[in-house]
């Protein structure tokens, strides 16, 4: 920890020059389920305020015995910002000194959301998808949509294409041209979600979540043996694509069940495990070529909190941030 009293504060650029890699991050974040698989963790279903239409500020605490890592994430996502020129996702986390429940850091909390998300999907992915996956289709090219491409390149050596969905034009010609050229992938822009869907091994959605969703996937769209990963809730989704699915799992249970408290996923299939059920290997992954297969990640504290025990620990190695007094 650092002398008493004191919190070192990182921004979003003092976090990026850390320079963390996303194998790294992956890492963490599967050892995170594993911990929540062997009861070693904290993580309460987050509890959200939300002061303008579909927006939301979320607290995710967690605490993760093993790693040593306990924090909040205090978290908004405001869908109007774009309008304004400002990013959908802004927030911050604060990690605790586990001994005496001090705050040791304070750290703009953007960059860790973004890479554990894409970490997330990877790790589902790994168990969930086919290990032969080719094609993905990416439905919402901002932050999730460059992360996720990013955590599933690792995982998925063989990805040879990428199918593109995004409702501006402008934002989705600018991922083009920047997965072009950052991975050499042949990059498809689709013209209809359903493009973005139709014949894709992984589908990843990632558009606004809406409390009164008006969702378009069909369950004819969505090739058997395929697997998807829904970032936005059931927003996308048709009731009857999700029924569809061989295996329908989530990030957490109890939290899916705590928002379906909330108003949230009317018409959801029953949930066959969690990631954490899944990487425990307690509940079987993928067990053949031909099954559907999705994950609805809500986003989980533990994911925040072990990647930023990560960032925090770098930054003192390389001594970077500002110390600031409590
Ligand atoms: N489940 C999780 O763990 C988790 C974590 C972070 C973000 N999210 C969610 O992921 C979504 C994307 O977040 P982001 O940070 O990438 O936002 P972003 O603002 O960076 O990107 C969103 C992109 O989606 C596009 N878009 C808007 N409506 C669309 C639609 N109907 N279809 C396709 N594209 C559409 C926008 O033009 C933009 O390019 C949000 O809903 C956010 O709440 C989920």
């Amino acid at each position: 920890m650092n002398s008493m009293g004191d919190v070192l504060y990182l921004s979003r650029t003092d976090i990026e020059k850390l320079d963390i890699n996303m194998m790294d991050i992956i890492r963490v974040v599967e050892e995170a389920f594993l911990e929540k698989a062997k009861g070693r963790v904290e993580v309460p279903p987050k509890p959200g305020i939300h002061p303008q239409k579909d927006a939301f500020i979320h607290a995710m605490p967690a605490y993760l015995s093993q790693m040593k890592s306990a924090g909040v994430k205090w978290v908004s996502g405001f869908p109007e910002n774009p309008k304004r020129g400002l990013p959908y996702i802004s927030g911050l986390l604060i990690l605790n000194d586990v001994d005496t429940g001090f705050p040791i850091c304070v750290m703009d909390c953007t960059w860790v959301t973004a890479k554990r998300t894409g970490a997330a999907t990877a790790v589902a992915a790994k168990y969930l998808a086919k290990e032969d996956s080719r094609i993905l289709g990416i439905l919402g090219c901002g932050t999730q949509g460059r992360s996720n491409l990013e955590a599933l390149s690792i995982v998925y050596r063989g990805l040879e294409e990428i199918r593109a969905y995004d409702v501006s034009k402008e934002n989705l010609q600018r991922y083009v041209r920047e997965v072009k050229a950052k991975y050499g992938l042949q990059v498809v822009p689709a013209s209809s979600p359903k493009k973005a869907v139709e014949n894709c091994d992984i589908v990843v959605t990632a558009g606004p979540i809406l409390k009164h969703p008006a969702p378009v996937i069909e369950a004819t769209w969505f090739k058997d043996g395929g697997f998807a990963c829904s970032l936005d809730f059931d927003s996308y989704w048709k009731p009857e694509a999700m029924y569809s699915m061989n295996k329908f799992c989530t990030d957490d249970v109890e939290q899916l069940e705590y928002y379906r408290t909330q108003g949230y996923f009317a018409a959801i299939p029953n949930v066959y495990a969690d990631l954490s059920e899944i990487v425990s290997r307690k509940k079987m992954g993928r067990e053949n070529p031909e099954e559907r297969i999705m994950s609805m990640n809500l986003g989980l504290a533990i994911e925040d909190m072990a990647t930023a025990k990560l960032v925090f620990e770098r930054a003192k190695k390389k001594g970077i941030g500002t110390n600031l007094p409590l």
